[in-house]
């Protein structure tokens, strides 16, 4: 049976995911603790594998080699960069990138770009999941950095350089990660915040719930997982 990667990078972004699995066993591994179960009739392992793009892009890598996934699911929040939606709403990864780094040099190893596009059928349906819970959602660019965006001139610095949908701490890793072993990855996100001061204020200073945006993008990642082959 295929196994299904699920990842988040915060204990908040996975722990309603893995309430939902059915047989778990539970595996450290290297810092990080891989929940193995059935999600519907879906053979899953989901992990937080810890904010940034290190821990992102070693987590993916153990999640392949070591859990056999053939498949990769990145879920959690962001902060929105598009007058098309607002908080609580929902980017699905159709495009991952860096906006902090040096895509030529970047590129020049497997897989020999620095640009991530979603596996077509997996945006596909996450685009349909959050359709059919009722979430609103853009199939769009996600644009991930080793820093949280908290400041109107970081902002519009990132929106000149990428011109991104949403900023967050992880997706382009993963996505790397997964095109160079050839696996397929979406990458969805909840917006949580305007990524500029009051988003600060709210989520770094005051540490203020996420488990809102976290409930929308559960749903979502298990109705998906019920409509994928
Ligand atoms: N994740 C959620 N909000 C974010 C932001 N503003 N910057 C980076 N990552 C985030």
């Amino acid at each position: 049976m295929e196994i299904i990667g699920i990842m988040g990078a915060m204990p908040d972004e996975v722990e309603q995911l893995c309430a939902l699995l059915d047989g778990v066993s539970i595996e450290p591994y290297a810092g990080v603790e891989y929940h193995r179960g059935m999600l519907g009739d879906k053979q899953v392992v989901v992990c937080c594998a810890g904010m940034g793009k290190a821990n992102a892009a070693a987590t993916t890598q153990v999640l392949i080699t070591k859990f056999g996934a053939q498949r990769i699911i990145f879920s959690g929040i962001a902060g929105n960069m598009t007058a098309k939606i607002g908080i609580g709403d929902v980017v699905v990864g159709k495009t991952v990138i860096y906006h902090d780094a040096q895509d030529d040099m970047i590129a020049q190893s497997a897989p020999f770009t620095a640009e991530y596009p979603g596996d077509e059928e997996m945006v596909k349906a996450a685009m349909a999941a959050c359709e059919e819970v009722g979430v609103k959602a853009i199939a769009g660019k996600i644009a991930t950095g080793d820093q949280f965006v908290g400041d109107s001139a970081t902002k519009n610095a990132i929106a000149a350089k990428v011109n991104p949908d949403c900023v967050e701490m992880e997706g382009a890793a993963v996505a790397q990660i997964a095109a160079k072993n050839n696996v397929p990855c979406v990458v969805l996100r909840a917006m949580s915040d305007n990524a500029d001061e009051a988003g600060h204020e709210v989520l770094v200073v005051k540490k203020f719930s996420i488990s809102e945006y976290v409930t929308t993008a559960t749903r979502i990642v298990a109705r998906m997982l019920e409509t994928l082959d």
